[in-house]
């Protein structure tokens, strides 16, 4: 089955020609075509260009909507019932947006705690108070395997909805080697049945367990001999993460974790510089970490260490909102010449949505970015930050197709100034047009 989106006011976020990610100020370049087309065919993106020609130029030797053999075809020839057609007068596409940092598996809302950070507790009170991560390894523990999958799956089916068509996943409500497995299980089944792509990242220590404290080398040993080698042994993780701050664990702990994390081919993708200048940034440049992420507190010196290595700076815009955090010194970072991703971090306890188009409102607003910095971040640069860039993350010859139709708005600064409304009017995964379901209504 095939798709020709035509009419299409702007096809935003257009690639010629391969770029990992983009940075410093190439971050205010985005690059669109006007009065637009796009022809999907067998997942993947095959051609788009300008409204005053339809003509698909298929790579030679790729099966073609005719089955020709010639490298260009003229679509308007093309058996009609093997292709939907669909009008986007008025409309943009964009490249599905990639959330590269979540915790979207969990066992329960907690916004009785948000009760009491409105009262004025901070984040790390509630969970000294046993608040926080270790509520919900509690309630975690309690949940099977199927009531996780079916909870994660409406979350999925959610944020798809919204525009999100790659999301990265964590443990770290486990706590135990048993539920660590039990957790990233439930990512391995939401991989396979879910038209989203989905990457996991194995965050055994992600707060230390009531039955450890005064123990926590004890529980770092318990995260490397055990969870690592079961979790490898699986194959249950791509990734592997630390929560690396005040009052979670050291930047030597990290050091320990990651190493041995990495001798089992999982990179590191950490939790860094949320609560203090934690030399949790510093530890991830020194393992080469696909990303470091929070990073509110940012100084000269992480910005020093970034500069020039293959880790994405990672902004969680929806936890620093929600936890009313200082914000990460993001155009000092752009300006230095560092490129940015930002993610949702839904999650419980810090960031209960995971709705990519707010990101996008809170970049611009919080942070200052401009509408094209903000959609580089939730695109291209966070593809990287969770490993798909080559597949996701632009509309570009040969990726997947995984991108969305607005409803008709004037352009695509409308999509970050509109907040709390949501503009994505049609989803189309793996080549397919998505119903609120999650079902496929093309084949
Ligand atoms: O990214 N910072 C650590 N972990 C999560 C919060 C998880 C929770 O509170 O449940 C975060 O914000
Ligand atoms: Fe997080």
């Amino acid at each position: 089955m095939a798709i020709l989106i035509k009419n299409i006011k702007a096809l935003i976020q257009v690639e010629e020609k391969f770029r990992p990610n983009v940075s410093g100020k190439e971050m205010a370049s985005l690059p669109t075509v006007k009065d637009a087309w796009i022809f999907i065919d067998e997942g993947r993106i095959i051609d788009f260009g300008t409204k005053d020609s339809y003509e698909i130029r298929l790579p030679a030797g790729q099966a073609g909507i005719m089955n020709h053999e010639k490298s260009t075809h003229k679509l308007t020839s093309s058996p009609a019932q093997q292709l939907t057609t669909i009008d986007a007068t008025g409309k943009l596409v964009f490249p599905s947006f990639c959330d590269s940092h979540t915790h979207l598996v969990y066992a329960g809302s907690r916004e009785i705690e948000y009760i009491d950070k409105i009262k004025g507790l901070s984040y790390e009170e509630i969970a000294r108070r046993g608040g926080g991560i270790l509520n919900s390894a509690k309630r975690l523990h309690k949940a099977s395997e199927e009531e996780l999958v079916e909870h994660a799956l409406a979350r999925l089916n959610e944020i798809m909805m919204l525009g999100t068509g790659a999301v990265e996943i964590k443990s770290g409500y486990g706590l135990s080697v048993e539920d660590e497995l039990k957790m990233l299980r439930v990512v391995r089944r939401l991989k396979e049945i879910s038209p989203l792509t989905v990457v996991a990242t194995f965050l055994g220590a992600h707060a230390l367990p009531e039955e450890y404290k005064g123990r926590q080398d004890e529980f770092v040993d318990l995260v490397i001999n055990e969870m690592i080698p079961q979790v490898a042994a699986e194959g249950l993780a791509d990734y592997i993460d630390v929560f690396c701050d005040r009052g979670f664990f050291t930047p030597e702990d990290t050091d320990r974790i990651l190493l041995a994390g990495m001798k089992y081919g999982m990179r590191p993708k950490i939790h860094a510089n949320e609560l203090e200048y934690s030399g949790g940034i510093q530890v991830g440049v020194k393992y080469n970490a696909l990303s470091v992420d929070h990073l509110e507190y940012t100084g000269d010196e992480e910005i020093k260490c970034l500069l020039g290595s293959e880790t994405m700076p990672t902004i969680l815009p929806g936890a620093a909102f929600f936890l009313g955090l200082q914000h990460a010194p993001v155009r000092k970072m752009m300006d230095a010449g560092l490129p940015l991703a930002m993610a949702s971090d839904f999650n419980p306890g810090s960031s209960p949505s995971g709705n990519m188009q707010f990101i996008l409102s809170l970049a611009c607003i919080n942070y200052r970015m401009l509408p094209e910095e903000a959609i580089n971040a939730v695109t291209l640069n966070s593809a990287y930050a969770m490993g798909v860039s080559e597949e996701l993350g632009t509309i570009a010859r040969g990726k997947k197709a995984n991108l969305f139709i607005t409803r008709p708005i004037p352009g695509y600064e409308f999509m970050p100034y509109a907040y709390g409304s949501n503009k994505v009017e049609t989803v189309i995964l793996g080549g397919k047009v998505i119903t609120n379901q999650g079902l496929r209504i093309t084949e």
